[in-house]
C-alpha cells in the first residue's frame, strides 16, 4: 500500500490515488484508502477556506492568500510572521531575501523545503509590512492551529519575535528563548525559537548563535 506521503505526491502531481489501488477488492485496503483520502480532504478543504478568506480587512489588500509550502506530513514546521511584499505577489511563503537565507539556513543542516512545512501567523500581507494587529492575529491563527493539528510536527521552529510569542503565549525577549527546549501552546508539541532570518540579515553577527540554534533542531529531529 501507498504511504501517506506517496498518496500526498500522487495528488499534488494530479494523479487520483484510487487509481493506485491494487487490491480493489480487500475490505481493508479500501479502508485504508478512504481513511487517506478524507485526511486529504481535510487538509485540501482547510486551504480552501484559507484561499477564500474575508475574516479580517487584509483581504481587501492582499494578491495572493499565503498559505504555506513543503510537506503536510513533515516532522518540522517552521513558523514565520507574516507574508511581505515577495510572498504577497508569488503566494508563497519566505521567497524574498530573507527566503533565501532561511533556505541557506536549512540547506546548513541538511533541510530542504520540500522535507519540511512552512507557513506564517499571518496568511495575508500586512500593508507596509507592519507588525500584525492582534485583530487580525485573532482571526487568521485558528488556521494555523488547524495546520499544525493537521501535520502533527514533531517540532515547531518558529521564526522571530511574533511567532515566537503568539506560539508560546509570553512576550519575553527572543534572546532569552532561544536554547530551550519549549512547548506550542497548551500542547505537547515541542517548540524551539530562533532568529527571523530578515533580523539576521540587518544583524550579520547573529548567524553564528541561528547556526547553533539549527543544529540544536537537527540534532532533537535525528
Ligand atoms: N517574513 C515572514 O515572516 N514570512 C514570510 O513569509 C516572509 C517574510
Amino acid at each position: 500500500m501507498l504511504t501517506k506521503q506517496q498518496q500526498y505526491i500522487l495528488q499534488e502531481m494530479g494523479i487520483p490515488v484510487w487509481q493506485e489501488r491494487i487490491k480493489p477488492n480487500i475490505a481493508t485496503s479500501e479502508a485504508n484508502t478512504e481513511a487517506i483520502a478524507s485526511s486529504m480532504d481535510v487538509w485540501e478543504k482547510l486551504k480552501q477556506e484559507a484561499m477564500s478568506c474575508t475574516k479580517c480587512h487584509l483581504c481587501g489588500t492582499r494578491t495572493n492568500v499565503v498559505f504555506g509550502v513543503g510537506n503536510p506530513h513533515a516532522e518540522l514546521v517552521i513558523v514565520g510572521e507574516a507574508p511581505g511584499a515577495n510572498e504577497d505577489r508569488l503566494g508563497e511563503p519566505f521567497v524574498g531575501r530573507a527566503g533565501q537565507l532561511l533556505d541557506a539556513m536549512l540547506e546548513a543542516i541538511d533541510l530542504q523545503r520540500k522535507d519540511i512545512y512552512i507557513c506564517n501567523i499571518l496568511k495575508c500581507r500586512p500593508p507596509n509590512n507592519r507588525d500584525p494587529a492582534p485583530e487580525e492575529v485573532a482571526q487568521c491563527t485558528p488556521y494555523l492551529e488547524r495546520q499544525i493539528g493537521y501535520i502533527k510536527p514533531k517540532l515547531i521552529l518558529a521564526v522571530g519575535r511574533i511567532a515566537a510569542h503568539y506560539l508560546l503565549g509570553v512576550d519575553t525577549a527572543l534572546g532569552k528563548l532561544r536554547g530551550q527546549r519549549l512547548k506550542f501552546a497548551n500542547t505537547e508539541t515541542d517548540l524551539f525559537v530562533t532568529y527571523h532570518p530578515a533580523y539576521l540579515l540587518r544583524n550579520p553577527r547573529d548567524k553564528a548563535k541561528a547556526y547553533q540554534d539549527l543544529l540544536q533542531v537537527k540534532a532533537f529531529l535525528s
